[in-house]
């Protein structure tokens, strides 16, 4: 089986053409993003299904407002104008945009009209809408009907069916947009003609098509982190290739209460993958000793996991022919280091770039085209624990840079069951999903005095830390309901009797980053 057609979400250099392209799979249709630099034919000779015009700049008359080429119009391509690329496409048609000034920003109320085409038929006369526009569309390019108003956009909406053209001047992409994902779905199925194919079934089908073709007879290995990214990666490539992958797991010792075991026990009970766990957590301990600095320990932590998973994957390497090295690299991780073939940024210290020359593996990136959210749904199709797929994002170098001060055994210790009890609290209000990340921090070298019981205590605070977000570019503290954050404070200074106080970060990012370290 083939990629399908892809539907291009073309990227105007605004935050919107990622969101527009997950919602576009959400329809179960394949999208991919271009930059608006790629030149007509470029985006042809991909033989799109359909073109999606993001936003981008308020105006088109903004100065370096990209343009469209008009050759995208004589192509028989449906193309669907969203927000600025509403307003270029009005343009490069022979619509008027008018420089009004008129801003309109935010929840706006939508009227929609009577003979309101294909789009917006039969939703109600009037809807909120996101937008977000400085000029405004006057006048239709010729062929086209319009659909929609609002108080600052005469021409909120238009349609050409029989060119399959369409476009609105607010965000259908996004949550505020009522029916916004109906209308994008309007699209694709009834304007555009696309069939929804794009099931975490048929992913897998081509995936595992795709890397039996890759790998043919050869050995592959993957190294396991406890993250969902890597073991749906692995799964995957297990599914094609069954024991020709071998899975390395280093235990560094800094993960949470369970995870390892998650990885041992119930992640190969699951899937039946070979796995070779490296006990390293005296290593990695050793060699954190003494240090408080947060990017020596990562320096330190990045240094010691490249020598141990080279040390593993020699020994594997030295039974059979391995030549691929299995990489969970995401579809935002391409589209930001600039969407080209090739490899893309690793993150952090999974990155084994560093491996020494005789080491070189071809990279076998099975995710490389899927949003997180996919990535889930494939983990779970998979069958992998869902305590797995639907766990929060979790750094690398782990516990190390939720200690603030220098990591021990005994610090860690304290850590995991602070932590373990704002997990559980978090999943027992059903929370977990509303969180992006819940990281506990232990203030080591910080005591405060409490009363605890009859005495006086000198213990240590945590701080929680848990925070939403859309991709931890930005995030914004997490208003968790008081009486779970309540619980949370009572239980951990009932139960580790180490620390004597529980702090809330309400910092947002930035300033803050998400972790303290
Ligand atoms: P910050 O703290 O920079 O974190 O707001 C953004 C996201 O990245 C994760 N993070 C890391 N992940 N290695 C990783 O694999 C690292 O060294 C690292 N540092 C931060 C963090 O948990 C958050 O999701």
């Amino acid at each position: 089986m083939s990629t399908p057609r892809p539907v291009l979400v073309v990227d105007f250099g605004a935050q919107y053409a990622q969101l527009i392209a997950r919602r576009v799979r959400e329809a179960k249709v394949y999208s991919e993003i271009v930059p608006h630099t790629m030149s007509v034919a470029e985006m042809l000779a991909k033989n799109p299904a359909a073109i999606v015009l993001s936003g981008g700049p308020a105006s088109v008359y903004a100065p370096d407002a990209p343009r469209i080429d008009a050759g995208m119009f004589d192509a028989g391509v449906p193309v669907f104008g969203i927000c600025y690329g509403f307003q270029a496409m009005a343009q490069a048609l022979g619509g008027t945009v008018a420089k009004t000034g008129n801003r309109e920003y935010g929840g706006t109320p939508l009227h929609t009209r009577p003979e309101a085409g294909v789009l917006l038929r039969d939703l109600p006369d009037d809807l909120p809408v996101w937008m977000s526009h400085g000029d405004c569309v006057t006048e239709a390019p010729a062929g086209f009907t319009v659909t929609a108003e609002s108080a600052g956009a005469p021409v909120a909406a238009f349609e050409d069916l029989a060119g399959r053209r369409a476009g609105v001047q607010f965000h259908p992409e996004v949550g505020h947009t009522a029916h916004g994902q109906e209308m994008l779905t309007r699209f694709l199925y009834d304007i555009a003609g696309i069939e929804p194919t794009w099931t975490s079934e048929n992913i897998i089908d081509e995936q595992v098509a795709r890397i039996r073709e890759q790998v043919g007879d050869k050995e592959v290995i993957c190294g396991l982190s406890g993250g969902v990214d890597s073991a749906v990666a692995a799964a995957l490539v297990h599914k094609a290739v069954g024991d020709q992958l071998t899975c390395v797991f280093v235990d560094h010792g800094l993960l949470r209460a369970g995870e390892a075991e998650q990885v041992e026990k119930d992640y190969v009970a699951a899937t039946g993958i070979k796995l070779k766990v490296v006990d390293a957590q005296e290593r990695f301990l050793g060699a954190l000793a003494g240090v408080t600095d947060p990017e020596q320990k990562r320096k330190i932590i990045g240094r010691e996991f490249i020598r141990v998973f080279e040390a593993a994957a020699r020994e594997i390497a030295a039974h059979g022919d391995v030549e691929f090295l299995v990489q969970g690299t995401l579809y935002p991780d391409v589209v930001e280091s600039g969407g080209g073939a090739g490899t893309a940024n690793i993150k952090s210290h999974h990155n084994v770039g560093g491996l020494p020359e005789d080491l070189k593996f071809a990279l076998v990136e099975p995710l490389r085209t899927l949003f997180k959210d996919e990535v889930r749904t494939l983990g779970l199709q998979l069958g992998l624990p869902e305590a797995m797929v639907w766990r929060h994002p979790f750094p690398g170098p782990g516990l190390a840079i939720r200690i603030i001060g220098a990591v021990d055994e005994e610090r860690l210790a304290v850590l995991r069951k602070a932590d373990l009890i704002a997990r559980q609290e978090l999943s027992a209000a059903g929370l977990d999903r509303g969180v992006w990340q819940f990281p506990v921090v232990l203030l080591a070298d910080v005591r405060s005095v409490g009363v605890q019981g009859d005495g006086r205590s000198y213990g240590h605070p945590v701080v929680l830390r848990p925070v939403s977000s859309e991709d931890a570019m930005t995030a914004d503290w997490s208003r968790l309901p008081y009486e779970v954050i309540a619980r949370i404070s009572t239980r951990i200074t009932n139960e580790v009797a180490e620390v004597n106080r529980v702090v809330l970060d309400v910092t947002s990012k930035p300033p803050g980053t998400i972790e303290w370290e």
